[in-house]
């Protein structure tokens, strides 16, 4: 691993976490060496991973070959000695302070000196685990969510010990994992369970003190945090002794806030699940919803008070992790600071506990919260400004785009910084701009919203382009419309060979409004432009780069001292489009010649298109072949208010994600 790269990793314990991590770790093409105590634990834990995969199948998620290749790089053992060549190891044994520690002993024995040793310990402290090792830098924890090979979300917490270079090297395997990372301190619960095991306190508590009964709690959780299982059901699905034992490990750390109600303790010496029969009553929803909501609001900004986490990462924590439908800040501002102040005021007297100064500050601004969703890093005179929308594929919406100008600008005259990097958080690049904002904005009948959003998003890709600083596009994962555009007004685009990129705008009824009908044929030429735009295929990296629509195709390991190279060479101020390579020249030279008709006839995908869409991104396509690309996008900024004014531009983005779109022609 002297390189950096992530070849063999390994996982121990072959439990519900553990085969789950392992399952993931091989799926996304690692070697993997699973241990256990005894054959038949290992075995157990194979099994588990075979029915998760068999069960993927059935749901065509994978592929029967696929899941040969899967189960052939997961190698199950009970010998430590197999770990020698581990780049990583994730300890997922029981929660066992003894056992866990013997774990590391055994890791220390038998690893190589720079293995990464990660814990995906729930309730105890890194620092108790790296204690007394070695190399205690080395240690870190890898906090996993349940079931680990589908829900994305991974705390990437630091001991006061760890090593900035092994939580970086661990994030980048994150990512490359397809990951959701957030960063924690090293604080009992780490982000997420701190506010969630206080949450199922409190829903117990509220039947406790019978300000509602469960089926009404239920409900209002469900309704309140966007949810598809209440507090009670969830507790009965995972487990009463987890939710004692979470609760009972804060109230150790942090008091009776946080700790186990009676209630609650009773329910699990009973053996017995909750019952969730009855009717709801509605009439006591809000007031179900203020509790619930006032506890998490208390305790999310306590503990970015303490500098556990940052508010970006409590809401993805909460979204990603918990699949609430908005994370406590984003809850915050949507009760509005007044009526949030209120509820957090009342926990702070209910408990005799001060109201978090975060808190305070904030509602004494009189503010919403405000998110950082485009985060700066600078190494080596590259400012990387990185898109943080994970669980929205980094969709452009008007914050982002707001942020992503104004940190654009601010390095592009920072006379420290000599190269600028685009990236996006998580599994995807740019999935393109935010459907929603289109359907919100049409159906309040203001388009010139869209065209405004539209026009400045041109010109700020205008200024990458022009930037006399080298902008460099780094794709790892999906890139559709809006994000291929941006890459494209890059000088470089250099992708992983997970990246794919596609225009899906002729099928939602519109067409690429930045400047994806004018780059994309000074790259590719006009033909296959007009191939991508029209079609909507998808391409793969390795096709991306055949035709020249990407400059580079590398491992992810190599990404960022590929981007280094491009930054070294400069900007790319002229650009001649790539030469159609043998395998493409019939596609290019049937989208080249022929006119929309005809196409529709011979080209079954383009038959399921917008018909308006395809016309003008055709035609934009053939008048703005050579010309600067000012004129290509003042073209089309000046056909946008017709799309947007059609029926089938409202059909079609308002059924994404739901259903076909049945296009008329209007
Ligand atoms: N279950 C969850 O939802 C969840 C979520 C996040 C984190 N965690 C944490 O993950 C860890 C594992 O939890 P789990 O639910 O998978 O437990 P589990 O009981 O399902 O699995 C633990 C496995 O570890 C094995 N094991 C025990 N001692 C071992 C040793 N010395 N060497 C090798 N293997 C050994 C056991 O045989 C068992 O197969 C715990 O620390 C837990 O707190 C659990």
């Amino acid at each position: 691993m002297a390189d950096g790269t992530f070849r063999t990793l390994a996982v121990v314990g072959a439990g519900n976490m553990g085969s789950g991590i392992a399952q993931k770790m091989a799926s996304e093409g690692f070697a993997v060496i699973l241990v256990d105590v005894d054959d038949e634990k290992v075995r157990r834990g194979v099994r588990g991973i075979e029915q998760t995969l068999a069960d993927g199948v059935a749901r065509k998620l994978f592929t029967a070959e696929q899941v040969t290749g899967i189960l052939s790089r997961v190698r199950g053992t009970t010998r430590f000695e197999d770990l020698a060549d581990a780049d990583l190891v994730v300890e997922a044994v029981f929660e066992d302070l003894g056992v866990k520690r013997e774990v590391f002993t055994r890791l220390e024995q038998v690893c190589r000196r720079d293995a990464i040793l990660a814990t995906n310990t729930s309730s105890f402290a890194v620092g108790d685990l790296a204690g007394g090792r070695r190399f205690p830098e080395r240690v870190i924890g890898l906090h996993y969510f349940y079931h680990p090979a589908k829900n994305r979300l991974v705390e990437v917490v630091g001991g006061p010990q760890s090593s900035v270079a092994a939580l970086a090297r661990a994030w980048a395997l994150q990512e490359q994992l397809g990951k959701t990372p957030i960063r924690s301190k090293d604080s009992c619960g780490f982000i997420v369970n701190r506010f969630f095991g206080p949450w199922l306190a409190e829903a117990v508590r509220i039947l406790d003190e019978r300000v509602a009964d469960i089926p009404t709690i239920e409900a209002a959780a469900k309704q309140a945090f966007g949810i598809g299982m209440g507090p009670f059901e969830l507790m009965n699905v995972t487990g009463i002794p987890i939710a004692v034992h979470t609760d009972d490990t804060l109230g150790a750390a942090f008091g009776p806030l946080h700790a186990t109600p009676d209630r609650l303790r009773r329910q699990f010496e009973s053996g017995r699940p909750w019952d969730l029969s009855g009717e709801p009553d509605p009439s006591r929803f809000e007031a179900v919803a203020d509790r619930l909501a006032g506890i998490v609001f208390y305790i999310a900004s306590a503990l970015v008070d303490e500098g556990v986490g940052t508010i970006e990462d409590t809401d993805i924590g909460a979204r990603v992790g918990l699949r609430w439908r908005a994370g406590p800040f984003e809850l915050i501002n949507r009760f509005g600071l007044p009526r949030a102040k209120a509820l957090v005021e009342d926990v702070a007297r209910r408990w005799t506990a001060p109201v978090p100064p975060l808190f305070l500050r904030q509602a004494a601004s009189g503010k919403p919260f405000a998110f950082t969703l485009v985060r700066r890093q600078d190494a080596d005179g590259i400012a990387t400004l990185t898109i943080e929308r994970p669980d929205a594929l980094n969709a452009l919406n008007e914050a982002v785009m707001a942020q992503l100008t104004a940190a654009f600008r601010a390095a592009a005259s920072d006379p420290a910084v000599n190269g600028i990097v685009l990236a996006g958080s998580g599994k995807a690049f740019v999935a393109g701009a935010d459907i929603r904002f289109f359907v919100k904005n049409i159906e309040a009948k203001n388009i010139p919203k869209i065209y405004e959003f539209t026009r400045a998003g041109q010109e700020l890709l205008l200024e990458f382009q022009r930037c006399r600083k080298p902008v460099v596009a780094r794709v790892h994962g999906l890139a559709l419309g809006g994000g291929v555009e941006m890459a494209l007004a890059c000088h470089y685009i250099v992708a992983t060979p997970k990246a794919t990129f596609a225009f899906p705008e002729t099928g939602i009824g519109i067409y690429p409004g930045l400047g994806g009908t004018q780059r994309t044929t000074a790259r590719v030429g006009r033909g296959l432009a007009k191939w991508l735009v029209l079609s909507g295929e998808t391409v793969t990296a390795e096709q991306a780069l055949a035709i020249g629509l990407v400059d580079r195709v590398v491992p992810y390991e190599q990404l960022d001292a590929t981007i280094r190279e491009c930054v070294a060479k400069g900007p790319v101020l002229e650009r001649t489009p790539h030469a159609v390579p043998e395998s493409f020249r019939d596609i290019a030279g049937r989208y080249e010649s022929a006119d929309i008709e005809s196409l529709r006839a011979s080209e079954k995908r383009i038959g399921f298109k917008a018909p308006v869409a395809l016309r003008i991104a055709s035609d934009l396509i053939d008048r703005g072949e050579g010309k600067p690309i000012e004129q290509g996008i003042a073209m089309e900024l000046s056909d946008l208010e017709e799309i947007f004014s059609t029926n089938d531009a409202y059909e079609g983005l308002s059924s994404l994600g739901k259903r076909r779109p049945v296009f008329t022609g209007t």
